[in-house]
């Protein structure tokens, strides 16, 4: 996959701005705070239509400005058109002009990696931004996994109102509850395999990439589910806590509330593994997920470094540019241009940002 060109309209500092790339490695370098990160927030969103270090849609307007309009040629098996307006109305797509009104037919056809300098604030994080990693990376990969999480969360909408109908009526109907607990059970079923197929596939490579380029040490990913169960040991178990669900109101089961641990020799990394090591085990996981994208779309994904120059010693970045091959389009931002071996400026794009527009070089 490739990046042609990108252009930008009232998105975060810059007014205007357009932009050719190279197919290889592109290094964009500037000072603190000249828009290097926003740049590569752009093409994130091109692809995925969401921030890698936003939920709020507004950030990414120009201040005093009321819409942004990102648009880039992308050439994956063919050459198009996308483009992505945020507005006031929320958020619109399209692929060579036609609205795309399925989120899924769009969101399936670029994939970018981004290797962030915080990335260990995963572990903080509450348990749905985990999932949220899941979701964002499976939804790049299976155009029908967002249909079946979509009627997953309709329907766990309406079992949780249901629930709390009994609770208020007692004279309401419990075979209904068990028609809707099989039909949750039914669509959340299909998004566990999802998610432990996708978890499976990254741990074929995960300890690999920690090993070649981190340090020593087994890492896998393991995934904690209430569906890793039969169907009738999950439905067994709704039944049980009905009225434990009844009273509050709330389907307390479920691909809902679905994690992932991250294990060092077979330790939770979260408790036990320092803020490096962490760092470490998520970008390996990145770098994971970069063959998992190549054998499931039969091309490398766009990868963005964002400022990695800041998180790692030149070791391990010299170890990150060795798994990479010619064919993976890449972005790295940096402030320090001397950072970079000269090898790979000589066959690089150079853009140097100077507050909000951009100086080919
Ligand atoms: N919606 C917006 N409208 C106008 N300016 C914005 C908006 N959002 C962010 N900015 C500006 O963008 C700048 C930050 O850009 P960015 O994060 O890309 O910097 P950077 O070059 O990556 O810096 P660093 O080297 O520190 O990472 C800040 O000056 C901020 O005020
Ligand atoms: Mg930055």
């Amino acid at each position: 996959m490739k990046l042609n060109s990108l252009k930008l309209s009232n998105f975060r500092n810059y007014e205007r701005l357009e932009l050719k790339f190279n197919d290889a490695l592109n290094i964009i370098y500037g000072s603190n705070g000249v828009g290097k990160t926003n740049l590569v927030e752009a093409i994130y969103l091109l692809a995925i239509t969401k921030s890698f270090r936003t939920n709020n849609d507004k950030n990414l307007i120009k201040d005093g400005e009321v819409s942004t309009k990102i648009e880039g040629e992308v050439e994956t098996n063919t050459t198009n058109d996308y483009e992505v307006v945020i507005n006031k109305e929320g958020k619109k797509v399209k692929i060579d002009k036609d609205i795309i009104s399925k989120l899924s037919d769009y969101i399936t056809n670029i994939n970018v990696v981004v290797l962030q300098p915080n990335e260990q604030v995963l572990f903080e994080e509450s348990p749905s931004e985990r999932r949220k990693l899941l979701n964002v990376e499976i939804c790049g990969i299976k155009k029908e996994y967002l249909i079946y999480l979509n009627n997953y969360n309709k329907l766990l909408k309406q079992r949780n109102f249901y629930l709390r109908e009994l609770y208020i009526n007692g004279n309401a109907s419990y075979d209904y509850l068990d028609i809707i607990t099989k039909k949750l059970i039914d669509y959340g079923k299909k998004i566990y395999d999802y998610r432990k197929k996708f978890i499976d596939d990254i741990n074929e490579y995960i300890s690999i990439k920690y090993k070649n380029v981190f340090e020593n040490g087994e890492l896998a990913i393991k995934y904690n589910s209430d569906y890793n169960k039969s169907e009738d040991e999950i439905f067994n178990n709704y039944k049980k806590n009905y009225n434990k669900e009844i009273t509050i109101g709330k389907t307390l089961y479920g691909i809902h509330h679905d994690d992932i641990v991250f294990l060092l020799d077979n330790k939770d990394i979260n408790n036990r593994g320092s803020n490096g090591q962490k760092k470490n085990a998520i970008f390996a996981f990145k770098l994971a997920l970069i063959e998992l994208i190549y054998n499931e779309k039969g091309s490398y994904p766009i990868l963005i470094l964002d400022d990695l120059f800041s998180a790692l010693d030149n070791k391990k970045i010299t170890n990150i540019f060795k798994l990479l091959s010619d064919n993976i389009q890449t972005f790295i931002t940096t402030t320090d241009l001397d950072k970079i071996d000269n090898t790979l400026i000589e066959k690089a794009k150079v853009l140097k940002v100077i507050d909000s527009g951009v100086l080919e070089e």
